[in-house]
């Protein structure tokens, strides 16, 4: 635990406690926390929500999504007895006055008691939730700090009226944006990787690298979240946020320190560079149902209103109009129902000019994010034997093997803990959320104004066909020589 930090005097309040996000995410990330000895035995973990059930059968129903072994037992019931719950409206002053009583009492031999309040709620409530915090939980004994996760509205005018109305309760250093693709080790790694190795950072420009692609693939449809997802689609679920979080971070000029804001404000800079998305710069599809019947389409889904154009892959080619990247196409692509898991990082460098060894490959970073954690680097070698012939071969730091004595803890729990100690360099800030959908408004109006039909392609596959001609007529180069990288898990990759 960091010397000067304690959540001996913190109280954290999960509001939406009984719901998805908090059982499958923030509850197992907090006993992440606590198994890691980064919550004090003092520390108040306070559940509020609709359902009016007893803690005891609320506890019950977090065991039943936190990670253990039985011989963990006893620290699962450790974990458990810092809990609490509260059940409440969200739109009504009594039951968080309530709330706040009940918190007072918590607090009741202190002279200081901070307050995270954790929003793990439907965005519909976001508004009159903060709103009541404010005018009735927020304390005056210690800090308030608000946590809240996407999504951040639906286009630039509608993150604007949620920004201002967060803005106008709790103060911006009070908010903490999640993306949680920030809380992931490879995606906190490109930093250290970009700015602590010099071959890295001389080479990482337009001179030496010739596009770079951001990848997000899941294997599955949107089964059960048929509703939600089709409100947003794609392009807001996934790449609007978490692969242009990425993009800035790999395009990014080097902060002036690891502060919080110098760290924002470089991510913001390099998203004003960039132009917003046309139609020439994107490609969308829709799944539909698997070859041999098994799995359904996207429209199959009955959560999903019929003939929906929501897009579930898209890929997109975009430009850092600056110094460093001018003429570099940044490629991303995301998509549901493909043909494996897998996120990650491509930096596909230039040929060499008149190469001696006529067949040889691009060089290729590969920062892969999940699964597996690796960064490798393609590399072409001499063939081993009697012979001058090239040979692809890599350069491999799979984390399993060079760090296997070490747990990489989840997003959440990074995430959960940076927030704790009020660091908000993994966080989003108000004016990046107002660059990233300025980037991508015009193309998600035009998309749904214009009723855009997206391409099809069948549930497992790689994506629509056409999306491999886009990419590789945005620059792409497929290897020469076939190669498949092996890592220690016999999964394999290209
Ligand atoms: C969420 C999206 O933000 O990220 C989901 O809403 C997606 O649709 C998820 O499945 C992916 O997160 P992870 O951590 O499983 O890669």
């Amino acid at each position: 635990m960091a010397s000067n930090f304690t959540t001996e005097n913190t109280v954290i309040v999960v509001f939406g406690a009984s719901g998805d996000l908090a059982k499958k995410k923030t509850y197992p990330a907090l006993f992440g926390l606590y198994r890691n000895k980064f919550l004090s035995r003092e520390t108040h973990i306070v559940g509020y929500a609709r359902s009016d059930i007893e803690l005891e059968e609320f506890k019950k129903r977090i065991v039943s999504y936190l990670k253990f072994i039985p011989s963990e037992r006893s620290l699962v019931d450790g974990f458990l007895e810092h809990l609490h719950y509260v059940s409440g409206q969200y739109d009504k002053d009594e039951p968080y006055q309530k709330l706040n009583q009940y918190l007072e009492t918590l607090a009741a031999d202190k002279p200081e008691m901070n307050r995270v309040f954790y929003m793990a709620l439907p965005p519909s409530v976001f508004i009159p939730v903060a709103q009541h915090v404010k005018k009735n939980v927020y304390t005056t004994k210690g800090f308030n700090r608000l946590i809240v996760e996407k999504p951040f509205g639906k286009d630039f005018d509608s993150s604007k009226v949620l920004l201002n109305a967060l803005g106008s309760c709790f103060k911006e250093e009070e908010i903490y944006r999640i993306d949680h693709y920030l809380g992931k080790e490879m995606v906190k790694n490109i930093m250290s990787l970009r700015f602590a190795n010099v071959f890295l950072g001389a080479i990482w420009n337009r001179e030496y690298i010739d596009n770079v692609q951001i990848t997000f693939k899941e294997p599955f449809g949107t089964e059960g979240r048929g509703g939600y997802f089709d409100e947003f689609g794609i392009i807001r679920d996934v790449m609007q946020n978490h692969l242009l979080q990425i993009l800035s971070l790999v395009a990014m000029e080097s902060p002036a320190s690891l502060d919080a804001e110098d760290i924002r404000s470089a991510k913001v800079d390099v998203l004003k560079f960039i132009e917003p998305i046309t139609q020439d710069d994107i490609l969308i599809g829709q799944y539909v149902g698997s070859e041999d019947g098994s799995k359904p389409g996207y429209l199959d889904d009955d959560t999903v209103p019929k003939g929906s154009n929501t897009p579930t892959y898209a890929v997109a080619s975009m430009f850092v109009n600056n110094e460093r990247w001018q003429g570099t196409p940044f490629i991303l692509k995301c998509g549901k129902a493909l043909n494996e898991q897998k996120a990650e990082i491509r930096i596909q460098f230039r040929d060499v000019e008149n190469c001696i060894f006529p067949h040889h490959s691009r060089n290729e970073l590969v920062i892969r994010v999940q699964p597996n954690e690796a960064v490798y680097m393609k590399i072409t070698n001499k063939k081993p034997g009697l012979s001058m012939d090239t040979v692809i071969s890599e350069l491999d730091l799979s984390y399993r093997r060079r760090f296997s004595d070490m747990r990489i803890p989840e997003a959440y729990e990074a995430l959960i803990l940076d927030a704790l100690q009020g660091d908000h360099s993994n966080f989003v800030r108000d004016d990046e959320l107002d660059e990233a959908w300025r980037i991508f408004t015009p193309i998600l109006h035009q998309i749904e104004g214009e009723h855009i039909e997206p391409l099809k392609y069948v549930y497992g596959s790689r994506g629509p066909e056409e999306a491999h001609q886009f990419i590789e007529s945005h620059g792409f180069r497929r290897d020469r020589q076939e190669y498949i990288w092996v890592d220690d898990g016999h999964q394999r990759s290209k």
